[in-house]
Protein backbone atom coordinates (compact mmCIF):
# COMPACT_ATOMS: atom_id res chain seq x y z
CA UNK A 1 0.00 0.00 0.00
CA UNK A 2 1.36 3.53 -1.22
CA UNK A 3 1.38 5.65 2.31
CA UNK A 4 0.20 9.37 1.09
CA UNK A 5 -2.29 10.47 4.19
CA UNK A 6 -0.80 11.34 7.62
CA UNK A 7 -2.12 12.38 10.85
CA UNK A 8 0.92 13.74 13.41
CA UNK A 9 -0.21 12.66 16.79
CA UNK A 10 1.91 14.85 18.93
CA UNK A 11 3.19 18.34 18.38
CA UNK A 12 6.42 18.19 19.78
CA UNK A 13 10.15 18.46 18.47
CA UNK A 14 9.79 15.57 16.65
CA UNK A 15 6.27 16.56 15.16
CA UNK A 16 7.51 19.61 13.67
CA UNK A 17 10.41 18.62 11.99
CA UNK A 18 8.60 15.95 10.60
CA UNK A 19 5.31 17.84 9.72
CA UNK A 20 7.86 19.84 7.55
CA UNK A 21 9.28 16.89 6.01
CA UNK A 22 6.34 15.83 5.23
CA UNK A 23 4.55 18.76 3.51
CA UNK A 24 8.04 19.23 1.47
CA UNK A 25 7.44 15.88 0.02
CA UNK A 26 4.14 16.35 -0.91
CA UNK A 27 2.20 13.86 1.61
CA UNK A 28 -1.30 14.60 2.68
CA UNK A 29 -1.34 15.57 6.46
CA UNK A 30 -4.72 15.01 7.74
CA UNK A 31 -4.75 16.31 10.98
CA UNK A 32 -2.41 17.31 14.42
CA UNK A 33 -3.73 15.65 17.26
CA UNK A 34 -2.17 16.52 20.82
CA UNK A 35 -2.81 16.22 24.28
CA UNK A 36 -3.20 20.44 24.50
CA UNK A 37 -4.71 22.21 21.87
CA UNK A 38 -2.51 25.11 22.12
CA UNK A 39 0.55 22.72 20.64
CA UNK A 40 -1.58 21.02 18.18
CA UNK A 41 -2.75 24.62 16.99
CA UNK A 42 0.32 25.98 16.48
CA UNK A 43 1.67 22.96 14.50
CA UNK A 44 -1.61 23.21 12.46
CA UNK A 45 -1.49 26.37 11.52
CA UNK A 46 2.13 26.12 10.24
CA UNK A 47 1.14 22.81 8.01
CA UNK A 48 -2.50 24.64 7.67
CA UNK A 49 -4.50 21.62 8.40
CA UNK A 50 -6.87 20.99 11.21
CA UNK A 51 -6.41 20.33 14.67
CA UNK A 52 -7.70 18.68 17.93
CA UNK A 53 -6.92 17.42 21.67
CA UNK A 54 -9.65 14.91 21.83
CA UNK A 55 -9.49 11.15 20.34
CA UNK A 56 -12.91 11.10 19.69
CA UNK A 57 -12.18 13.31 16.66
CA UNK A 58 -9.26 12.00 15.25
CA UNK A 59 -10.03 11.46 11.97
CA UNK A 60 -10.70 8.55 10.50
CA UNK A 61 -8.89 6.45 7.46
CA UNK A 62 -5.66 8.03 6.87
CA UNK A 63 -3.05 5.87 5.29
CA UNK A 64 -0.89 6.50 8.48
CA UNK A 65 -0.58 7.71 12.02
CA UNK A 66 2.68 9.00 13.31
CA UNK A 67 2.92 9.19 17.14
CA UNK A 68 5.34 11.54 18.05
CA UNK A 69 4.90 12.56 21.59
CA UNK A 70 7.08 11.65 24.83
CA UNK A 71 8.22 7.51 25.52
CA UNK A 72 6.19 7.44 28.67
CA UNK A 73 2.99 8.91 27.05
CA UNK A 74 3.34 6.29 23.25
CA UNK A 75 1.35 3.41 25.36
CA UNK A 76 -1.55 5.64 26.46
CA UNK A 77 -1.46 8.03 23.36
CA UNK A 78 -1.65 4.71 21.38
CA UNK A 79 -4.82 3.14 23.30
CA UNK A 80 -6.65 6.29 23.06
CA UNK A 81 -7.07 6.32 19.24
CA UNK A 82 -10.42 5.31 18.61
CA UNK A 83 -9.78 2.45 16.15
CA UNK A 84 -7.86 -0.35 15.65
CA UNK A 85 -7.63 -1.20 11.80
CA UNK A 86 -5.65 1.79 11.03
CA UNK A 87 -1.06 1.52 10.83
CA UNK A 88 0.15 3.25 13.94
CA UNK A 89 3.91 4.20 14.00
CA UNK A 90 5.99 5.54 16.72
CA UNK A 91 9.41 6.88 16.11
CA UNK A 92 11.29 5.95 19.55
CA UNK A 93 14.88 4.53 19.62
CA UNK A 94 14.34 2.91 22.62
CA UNK A 95 10.80 1.79 22.93
CA UNK A 96 9.89 -1.85 21.54
CA UNK A 97 7.41 -2.09 18.78
CA UNK A 98 4.85 -4.10 20.78
CA UNK A 99 4.04 -1.21 22.65
CA UNK A 100 1.71 -0.49 19.67
CA UNK A 101 0.63 -4.22 19.55
CA UNK A 102 -3.28 -2.98 19.97
CA UNK A 103 -3.24 -1.56 16.42
CA UNK A 104 -3.33 -4.79 14.04
CA UNK A 105 -1.01 -2.82 11.67
CA UNK A 106 2.16 -1.26 13.68
CA UNK A 107 5.66 -0.05 13.56
CA UNK A 108 8.41 2.11 13.97
CA UNK A 109 10.26 4.90 12.06
CA UNK A 110 13.04 6.34 14.08
CA UNK A 111 14.63 9.29 13.13
CA UNK A 112 18.28 9.15 14.03
CA UNK A 113 18.81 12.78 14.59
CA UNK A 114 18.34 15.26 17.55
CA UNK A 115 15.61 17.51 16.90
CA UNK A 116 14.63 20.94 18.64
CA UNK A 117 11.89 22.80 17.77
CA UNK A 118 13.98 25.37 17.61
CA UNK A 119 16.11 24.10 15.07
CA UNK A 120 14.42 22.43 12.20
CA UNK A 121 15.98 19.16 11.29
CA UNK A 122 16.36 18.97 6.98
CA UNK A 123 14.94 15.18 7.31
CA UNK A 124 16.76 14.43 3.72
CA UNK A 125 20.10 14.00 6.21
CA UNK A 126 18.30 11.87 8.42
CA UNK A 127 19.01 7.85 8.88
CA UNK A 128 14.97 6.18 8.94
CA UNK A 129 15.19 3.22 10.99
CA UNK A 130 12.03 0.96 10.24
CA UNK A 131 10.42 -1.89 11.57
CA UNK A 132 6.94 -3.42 11.03
CA UNK A 133 4.16 -6.07 12.41
CA UNK A 134 4.26 -7.72 9.49
CA UNK A 135 6.64 -7.90 6.09
CA UNK A 136 4.04 -6.21 4.26
CA UNK A 137 4.22 -3.27 7.06
CA UNK A 138 7.48 -2.96 6.41
CA UNK A 139 7.56 -2.54 3.04
CA UNK A 140 5.35 0.19 3.10
CA UNK A 141 6.85 2.49 6.03
CA UNK A 142 9.95 1.62 3.95
CA UNK A 143 8.90 2.57 0.94
CA UNK A 144 7.23 6.03 2.83
CA UNK A 145 10.28 6.86 4.21
CA UNK A 146 12.56 6.88 1.22
CA UNK A 147 9.83 9.33 0.36
CA UNK A 148 11.42 11.88 3.58
CA UNK A 149 15.21 10.51 3.01
CA UNK A 150 17.25 8.64 0.93
CA UNK A 151 18.92 6.92 4.09
CA UNK A 152 16.40 3.94 5.40
CA UNK A 153 17.20 1.06 7.28
CA UNK A 154 15.04 -1.82 8.70
CA UNK A 155 15.81 -2.64 12.05
CA UNK A 156 14.49 -4.62 14.69
CA UNK A 157 13.48 -4.06 18.14
CA UNK A 158 16.84 -4.86 19.63
CA UNK A 159 18.59 -3.78 17.37
CA UNK A 160 17.08 -0.16 17.51
CA UNK A 161 17.86 -0.35 21.48
CA UNK A 162 21.51 -1.02 20.76
CA UNK A 163 21.29 1.34 18.01
CA UNK A 164 19.72 3.86 20.41
CA UNK A 165 22.33 3.42 22.63
CA UNK A 166 25.45 3.82 20.35
CA UNK A 167 23.62 7.37 19.58
CA UNK A 168 23.86 8.17 23.76
CA UNK A 169 27.84 7.59 23.38
CA UNK A 170 28.24 8.85 19.75
CA UNK A 171 26.36 12.45 19.97
CA UNK A 172 24.79 12.57 23.76
CA UNK A 173 28.24 12.47 25.53
CA UNK A 174 30.24 13.64 23.30
CA UNK A 175 28.45 17.04 23.11
CA UNK A 176 28.69 16.67 26.88
CA UNK A 177 32.48 16.38 26.84
CA UNK A 178 32.14 19.40 24.61
CA UNK A 179 30.04 21.55 27.35
CA UNK A 180 32.81 20.49 29.65
CA UNK A 181 35.57 21.59 27.58
CA UNK A 182 33.78 24.89 26.65
CA UNK A 183 32.96 25.52 30.60
CA UNK A 184 37.20 25.09 31.22
CA UNK A 185 37.78 27.78 28.18
CA UNK A 186 35.10 30.16 30.05
CA UNK A 187 36.55 29.74 33.29
CA UNK A 188 40.50 30.51 32.15
CA UNK A 189 39.41 33.19 30.31
CA UNK A 190 39.98 31.49 26.84
CA UNK A 191 37.45 31.82 23.89
CA UNK A 192 34.79 29.18 23.78
CA UNK A 193 35.15 29.06 19.90
CA UNK A 194 38.94 28.05 21.26
CA UNK A 195 38.53 24.17 20.25
CA UNK A 196 35.93 24.49 17.28
CA UNK A 197 38.34 23.97 14.35
CA UNK A 198 39.43 21.01 16.37
CA UNK A 199 36.41 19.39 16.98
CA UNK A 200 35.51 19.74 13.13
CA UNK A 201 38.60 17.86 12.11
CA UNK A 202 38.07 15.35 14.48
CA UNK A 203 34.83 14.47 13.54
CA UNK A 204 35.58 14.64 10.00
CA UNK A 205 38.58 12.47 10.59
CA UNK A 206 36.42 9.86 12.67
CA UNK A 207 33.79 9.98 10.20
CA UNK A 208 36.03 9.20 7.32
CA UNK A 209 38.57 6.40 9.28
CA UNK A 210 37.17 2.72 8.97
CA UNK A 211 37.60 2.70 12.28
CA UNK A 212 37.62 5.67 14.89
CA UNK A 213 39.85 4.24 17.53
CA UNK A 214 42.93 4.30 14.73
CA UNK A 215 42.72 7.73 14.58
CA UNK A 216 42.57 8.53 18.47
CA UNK A 217 45.26 10.81 19.24
CA UNK A 218 46.19 12.52 22.56
CA UNK A 219 48.37 12.00 25.23
CA UNK A 220 46.59 8.56 26.72
CA UNK A 221 46.47 7.25 23.34
CA UNK A 222 50.48 7.66 23.47
CA UNK A 223 51.23 6.52 26.88
CA UNK A 224 52.28 9.88 27.91
CA UNK A 225 52.07 9.27 31.37
CA UNK A 226 54.08 12.99 32.27
CA UNK A 227 50.76 14.85 30.54
CA UNK A 228 48.33 12.39 31.73
CA UNK A 229 49.95 13.28 35.55
CA UNK A 230 49.60 16.99 35.03
CA UNK A 231 46.61 17.21 33.98
CA UNK A 232 45.25 14.90 36.72
CA UNK A 233 47.26 17.75 38.77
CA UNK A 234 45.23 20.34 37.55
CA UNK A 235 41.94 18.69 37.78
CA UNK A 236 43.02 17.60 41.79
CA UNK A 237 40.37 20.41 43.15
CA UNK A 238 36.96 18.76 40.80
CA UNK A 239 36.80 14.89 42.16
CA UNK A 240 33.93 14.61 39.27
CA UNK A 241 36.22 16.04 36.37
CA UNK A 242 39.48 14.23 37.52
CA UNK A 243 37.56 10.83 37.40
CA UNK A 244 35.74 11.42 34.25
CA UNK A 245 39.31 11.95 32.86
CA UNK A 246 40.82 8.71 34.71
CA UNK A 247 38.09 6.26 33.36
CA UNK A 248 38.05 8.15 29.84
CA UNK A 249 42.39 7.80 29.60
CA UNK A 250 41.99 4.26 30.76
CA UNK A 251 39.26 3.27 28.35
CA UNK A 252 41.43 4.59 25.21
CA UNK A 253 44.52 3.01 26.79
CA UNK A 254 42.98 -0.73 26.93
CA UNK A 255 41.41 -0.18 23.28
CA UNK A 256 44.99 0.91 21.92
CA UNK A 257 46.75 -2.21 23.70
CA UNK A 258 43.58 -4.24 22.74
CA UNK A 259 44.03 -2.62 18.70
CA UNK A 260 47.78 -3.20 19.36
CA UNK A 261 47.91 -6.80 20.15
CA UNK A 262 45.37 -7.61 17.53
CA UNK A 263 47.29 -6.64 14.84
CA UNK A 264 50.70 -7.41 16.17
N1 LIG B 1 13.95 14.85 20.10
C1 LIG B 1 14.74 14.02 19.49
O1 LIG B 1 15.89 14.37 19.21
C2 LIG B 1 14.27 12.65 19.07
C3 LIG B 1 15.02 11.94 18.12
C4 LIG B 1 14.56 10.71 17.67
C5 LIG B 1 13.38 10.19 18.18
N2 LIG B 1 12.69 10.87 19.13
C6 LIG B 1 11.44 10.27 19.62
O2 LIG B 1 10.33 10.97 19.07
C7 LIG B 1 9.26 11.04 20.05
C8 LIG B 1 8.92 12.47 20.30
O3 LIG B 1 10.07 13.13 20.81
P1 LIG B 1 10.09 14.72 21.01
O4 LIG B 1 11.47 15.12 21.34
O5 LIG B 1 9.36 15.35 19.87
O6 LIG B 1 9.26 14.81 22.33
P2 LIG B 1 8.74 16.08 23.04
O7 LIG B 1 9.02 17.32 22.27
O8 LIG B 1 9.16 16.00 24.46
O9 LIG B 1 7.19 15.70 22.89
C9 LIG B 1 6.31 16.35 23.49
C10 LIG B 1 5.01 15.78 22.94
O10 LIG B 1 4.58 14.70 23.77
C11 LIG B 1 3.28 15.04 24.27
N3 LIG B 1 3.11 14.47 25.60
C12 LIG B 1 3.97 14.52 26.63
N4 LIG B 1 3.47 13.87 27.69
C13 LIG B 1 2.26 13.41 27.30
C14 LIG B 1 1.26 12.64 27.95
N5 LIG B 1 1.40 12.22 29.21
N6 LIG B 1 0.15 12.32 27.26
C15 LIG B 1 -0.01 12.74 25.97
N7 LIG B 1 0.91 13.44 25.30
C16 LIG B 1 2.03 13.78 25.97
C17 LIG B 1 3.29 16.55 24.30
O11 LIG B 1 2.02 17.05 24.39
P3 LIG B 1 1.80 18.56 24.97
O12 LIG B 1 2.13 19.49 23.83
O13 LIG B 1 0.37 18.55 25.34
O14 LIG B 1 2.73 18.72 26.12
C18 LIG B 1 3.98 16.85 22.97
O15 LIG B 1 3.12 16.66 21.88
C19 LIG B 1 9.78 10.30 21.29
O16 LIG B 1 9.34 8.98 21.22
C20 LIG B 1 11.29 10.36 21.14
O17 LIG B 1 11.94 9.26 21.76
C21 LIG B 1 13.09 12.09 19.58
Amino acid sequence: MMIRSVVLVGAGNVAWSMGKALRTAGLDILQVVNRSLLGAEALGQELGVSTTCRAEEVVRGADLYLIMVRDDAISVVSQGLPFRDGLVVHTAGSVPMQILSAHQRHGVLYPLQTFSKSRLVDFSRVSLFVEGSTPEVCQDLCCFARQLSPMVYEAGTEQRQWLHLSAVWGANFVNHLWGLASDMLREHGLPTGALHLLMDECLRKAIESENPHRVQTGPAVRFDQQVLDKHLLLLSGDPRLEHLYRMLSQSIQTTAYDLQTKTS
